[in-house]
């Protein structure tokens, strides 16, 4: 089997090689591709992840090039984790938001839009040459944001699912606080990418939320930053990234307060590509932990597995509704576990989505819809369509301005702008 991924010279790489390396009976990797145009990252990252094969006896070969067409041919799927821009564009999105009083986050509010604008002709052109050398081959896009990015690749007819960790990172963790295996915990997760909510803990088919919530509410209240109150009176567990509606005011002045995390990032990145460099590591390392990525090679070794092995088994993804909201359009992509085998994503049928949540869920999805517009045609008045359906943005003042500045800042990548 023949993995690709794209943005491979990514300091995240290591973990995706590390669940190669180890997960090798569910998902056996014959030929890793890491393809990359930063041609310093990909021989230090290439390196490292030839170590990590060996070390753990994986027969696999790995194979470097900055070269796409090269890198994409021939694979059985092709695994998106590029950043347009790197670190500095993150951190352009992480901080002009704040100088008009709005979240700064990568894939929340006005930076998510300003990524996405940058990121979608990126990802449309390499699936298309992914279509034209290999029209068999999955797409898996972990590259943010997921939503959009997403339903950009499934718009154009693409055989594309993508893939986030905030799910499994609940099911290990509430695996955790139960004492059972992760298999068997499965959530009933819903919403958008980066807009879910945990409304039930399944094991063996018992809902264990109710009772995890009377055990364990403060330290998951803590974890995401919410009121443990608020959680005990809603009965769930909304994801992190709600905590940017939830708690905005808050949240941004706590941004204002601190380095970016973009900032934050590159210095781990910079520690972390002087480790890679050491010929004597072999395995991650444990300043990886320091990312936001943890459990990402599970999840990918996982769905790839589904997607590949044609195994029916149930994964959390983002792909199309088709239905399953009935209160959003079909061609929305939305964030649910879904039967997945090689014909794709099936969704399971989903609990009537309560007035809290489908109020926010339907906001965001006619923000999406409109911030894929404005990437696919391009055009200020498309930008600012977008910012003002965001139910974060809203005014008109706040979104014209807000405008001005996610062009001035993003001209190098936006033909248009
Ligand atoms: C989580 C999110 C990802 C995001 C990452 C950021 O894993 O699900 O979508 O990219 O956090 O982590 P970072 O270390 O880059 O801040
Ligand atoms: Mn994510």
């Amino acid at each position: 089997m023949k993995l690709t991924v794209v943005g491979g010279g990514s300091t995240y790489t290591p973990e995706l090689v590390d669940g190669f390396a180890r997960l090798r009976d569910t998902l056996p990797v014959s030929e890793l591709v890491l393809v990359d145009p930063a041609a310093d990252r990909l021989s230090l990252i290439g390196g490292l992840a030839e170590r990590i094969f060996a070390k753990q006896g994986h027969p696999g070969r790995v194979v470097t090039t900055s070269d796409l067409d090269a890198g994409i041919d021939g694979a059985d799927a092709v695994l998106l984790q590029l950043r347009v821009g790197g670190q500095a564009a993150r951190n352009e999105d992480e901080t002009w938001p704040l100088e008009c009083g709005c979240v700064g986050q990568e894939t929340t509010g006005a930076g998510g839009l300003a990524k996405a604008l940058r990121t979608v002709p990126v990802v449309l052109d390499i699936a298309e040459r992914v279509r034209r050398t290999n029209p068999d081959a999955w797409i898996i896009d972990f590259t943010n944001p997921v939503g959009i990015v997403t339903r950009a690749l499934l718009s154009q007819g693409h055989k594309a699912v993508g893939l986030c960790n905030v799910a499994i990172g609940f099911q290990r963790r509430f695996a955790g606080l139960l004492g059972v295996a992760p298999e068997h915990v499965s959530l009933d997760h819903v919403g958008l990418n980066h807009l879910t909510w945990e409304r039930a803990v399944r094991v063996d088919g018992e809902d264990k939320l109710p009772s995890l919530l009377a055990s364990h509410v403060d330290e998951l209240a803590d974890s995401l930053k919410l009121p443990a109150s608020v959680l005990l009176q809603l009965g769930v567990v909304p994801s992190y990234y709600l905590r940017y509606y939830y708690a905005h005011d808050e949240a941004v002045s706590e941004l204002l307060s601190k380095p970016s995390r973009a900032a934050e990032v590159a210095a781990i990145e910079k520690q972390l590509l002087d480790l890679y460099a050491d010929p004597s590591l072999c395995e991650k390392p444990a300043l990886l932990e320091k990312r936001g990525g943890a459990y990402y090679s599970e999840a990918a070794v996982a769905l790839a597995s589904s997607l590949l092995n044609d195994t029916g088994d149930v994964q959390v993804v983002n792909t199309l509704n088709n239905g399953t909201l009935p209160f959003l359009p079909d061609d929305a992509v939305i964030e649910v576990p879904a039967v997945v085998g090689s014909d794709g994503c099936r969704p399971l049928p989903v609990a009537t989505l309560e007035p809290l949540y489908a109020g926010l869920v339907s906001h965001v999805t006619a923000y999406e819809q409109l911030a894929l517009e404005a990437a696919l045609k391009g055009g200020s008045e498309r930008v600012f369509e977008a910012l003002l359906a965001h139910p974060l943005v809203g005014q008109i003042s706040l979104a014209e301005e807000l405008t001005g500045k996610l062009l001035a800042h993003n001209q190098a990548y936006l033909p248009w702008a």
